[in-house]
């Protein structure tokens, strides 16, 4: 029998923490200055990128896409016979952009030279520079920022010890969540380092991590999530994320909701309106967003994210294998369809 009381211990159980970048890294990191340096990149010359703002597609039924990215959250903000103009409720005047035709992440014409954009909403400039795989970079200078919409309340949520939320019950309303902004997109190329080069010596993207395989006994990077270098401005994990692949498609394109109820609300809602699924909801690791992708009508994936990792000109460079299980912390299985 002891006469004192045994400190309790708490059983080692999952765990979560919001930990500094430099600890979260891990081991294998560098910085941006020395990768920079190692790569002969010039910051002084590099188009600046401020954000990404939206996406175009090509669609054959504007119709049947118009209602997926309603119940996506999405809502119409101009439309013509042949082109819809989607916005969320930040900032952008628009966050999708659809135009009739076979299906196609879009190139516009008249690609070269200035283009006025006269009838879209926001106005603005655009130039179009094609990548070294075909593929276009619509460059928007001088789009007039809109009035921002309502923006969701934040939960208050009760803790073992520490219970805010007295005589206020939580109540929800189904519906499609509701997007906020274009976060990211995922791009498959065929030459990697090619296009890794291209977009770090032309842009501001910096590799926020890299992925590699090894062959030989010598690491070989297969993916990249970059962000764009605002310096000390903080900036989302991943504005871009290109991997290696047999073929050059745009893998997803994601759009920031407002947090995990809302992720889920959305998720029950696509659902019962017969979409498919392709992955989540999940929590990934590089990023920390929570996650959940879907197909559209089309066959193009979309993700709603919330809670995503932000960073600056401080924030290593992290290297790490590139596995599976390196995509999630939680989550159902990563499904075939998602590598491809
Ligand atoms: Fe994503």
């Amino acid at each position: 029998m002891t006469s004192h009381k045994e400190p309790y211990q708490t059983p080692r159980g999952c765990h979560g923490a919001s930990i500094p970048d430099i600890t979260a890294t891990g081991p294998e990191q560098e910085s941006v200055m020395s990768w920079r340096e190692r790569s002969g990149i010039n910051p002084e010359g590099q188009i600046r990128l401020v954000k990404l703002s939206h996406m175009r597609y090509q669609h054959p039924d504007l119709e049947e896409i118009t209602t997926f990215l309603q119940d996506f959250g999405m809502h119409v903000v101009k439309r013509t016979d042949d082109e819809v103009w989607y916005r969320g409720y930040g900032p952008d005047a628009y966050v999708y952009y659809a135009r009739k035709g076979p299906k196609a992440a879009l190139q516009l014409p008249n690609a070269s030279g200035i283009t006025e954009l006269v009838n879209h909403p926001g106005g603005g400039h655009l130039v179009t520079v094609i990548d070294p795989e075909g593929y276009p970079v619509n460059l928007i200078h001088g789009q007039m920022s809109q009035q921002l919409g309502e923006y969701p309340e934040r939960l208050s949520i009760n803790y073992e010890m520490e219970k805010t939320r007295v005589r206020k019950f939580h109540r929800f309303n189904p519906g499609p969540a509701p997007v906020h902004k274009l976060g990211h997109f995922g791009y498959c190329v065929s030459d990697f380092p090619t296009m890794l080069n291209f977009y770090t010596q032309h842009f501001n993207l910096v590799p926020t991590d890299f992925l590699y395989i090894e062959k030989a006994g010598k690491k070989q990077t297969v993916a990249v999530f970059a962000h764009i270098d605002r310096g000390s401005t903080s900036v989302d994990h991943h504005t871009l994320f290109m991997m290696a692949n047999e073929t050059t498609h745009v893998h997803h394109c994601s759009f920031e909701v407002h947090d995990f109820d809302t992720q889920k609300l959305g998720h029950y809602w696509l659902a019962r309106k017969g979409y498919k699924s392709v992955w989540g909801v999940g929590r990934h690791i590089l990023g920390s967003q929570i996650f959940d992708y879907w197909w559209d009508r089309s066959g193009n994936m979309v993700e709603h994210y919330a809670d995503g990792d932000v960073v600056t000109d401080e924030t290593p460079i992290g290297y790490m294998p590139a596995r599976n299980e390196s995509l999630a912390i939680w989550g159902p299985e990563v499904p075939e369809e998602f590598i491809r």
